[in-house]
């Protein structure tokens, strides 16, 4: 049994418990972070906490903590869990809801506090860096419909759910999105990036898209090792011709991806541009 915290207390998973009346439960109404941690050591912290700062922002809820006590909840989450998972790659998922209410009434009420819950969960290894040992990824493909402001990251998933059950029910593991102008944004749970002549391509961030933490250190390691990056929008033909595609995420890293909606992608075989890319992601990712 692991350890979850739950508005201020650490205590078995099995016993954190909320009322069925939490606006969370109602309404999706909250805001998360997932933060990928290697051997103790978290990715992004600082841009987790304050892309989570934001998003409370954003929707009108009190941030309940400040940066170093929400660094605290993830340290001990970690240090109280470590015994329960066989490695020490383990995310951390962190979750305010508005709080519980005592009637159903859309508006935000104003005398209640946040539910805070944190909750940890074994994640992949860190990414093989050779092209030839990693497990690429094969992706659907489908015209985006969630809501308009996918750059809030919000408890109300089930736009990115039924997006990602399009991949699984087409055997494949994730479902890459298109715009109503044809042009990529994201996939249901992911960042896209793709490769053409050299180039990387991922698109620019607006309310189409959540500014991906590993997106953005990927972006900073790119550029330090002299990779051309251009954050420029691509239609779905381009990706689907492009010679290389990718998705970014904290459980993800960057993984390569060699078939898009049943097309193969460049060769069919990993790219050389993301060995390069790969490398110095894991080089610069515990500096970001
Ligand atoms: N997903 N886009 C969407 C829609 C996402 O849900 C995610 C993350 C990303 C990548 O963001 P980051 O690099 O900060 O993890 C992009 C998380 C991991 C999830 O919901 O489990």
């Amino acid at each position: 049994m692991t350890t979850a915290f739950l508005n201020g207390d650490f205590l078995p998973l099995s016993e954190a418990k909320i009322s069925p009346m939490d606006r969370g439960f109602l309404f999706g109404d909250g805001i998360y972070e997932v933060i990928p941690t290697y051997s103790g050591n978290p990715v992004g912290f600082n841009g987790h906490a304050a892309r989570m700062a934001e998003g409370l922002r954003a929707i009108g809820i009190d941030n309940p903590y400040d940066k170093e006590a929400w660094r605290d909840i993830v340290t001990n989450l970690v240090a109280k869990n470590s015994a329960s998972f066989t490695s020490s790659n383990i995310g951390v998922y962190l979750h305010v809801s508005r709080g519980t209410d005592t009637k159903r009434f859309h508006a935000y009420p104003s005398n209640i506090a946040p539910t805070v819950f944190g909750f940890v969960f074994e994640i992949a290894p860190p990414q093989v860096v050779s092209r030839t040992d990693v497990k690429p990824l094969k992706v659907a493909l489908e015209q985006d419909k969630r809501w308009q402001r996918c750059h809030i990251k919000s408890t109300s998933l089930l736009g990115n759910v039924m997006h990602f059950q399009q991949g699984v029910d087409a055997g494949v593991n994730e479902t890459i999105l298109y715009n109503q102008d044809g042009n990529i944004t994201e996939a249901s749970s992911c960042n896209v990036f793709m490769v053409k002549d050299g180039v990387i391509y991922t698109p620019p961030l607006n309310h189409e898209l959540l500014p991906g933490i590993t997106r953005a250190i990927a972006l900073e390691a790119f550029a330090s090792v002299g990779l051309d990056v251009k954050e420029t929008w691509f239609s779905k033909e381009s990706l689907l011709s492009a010679d290389e595609v990718w998705l970014t995420s904290s459980s993800k890293e960057v993984a390569p991806v060699v078939e898009v909606n049943g097309k193969t992608i460049g060769s069919g075989d990993v790219g050389e541009v993301w060995e390069k890319a790969i490398k110095a992601y894991h080089a610069h990712k515990f500096e970001a």
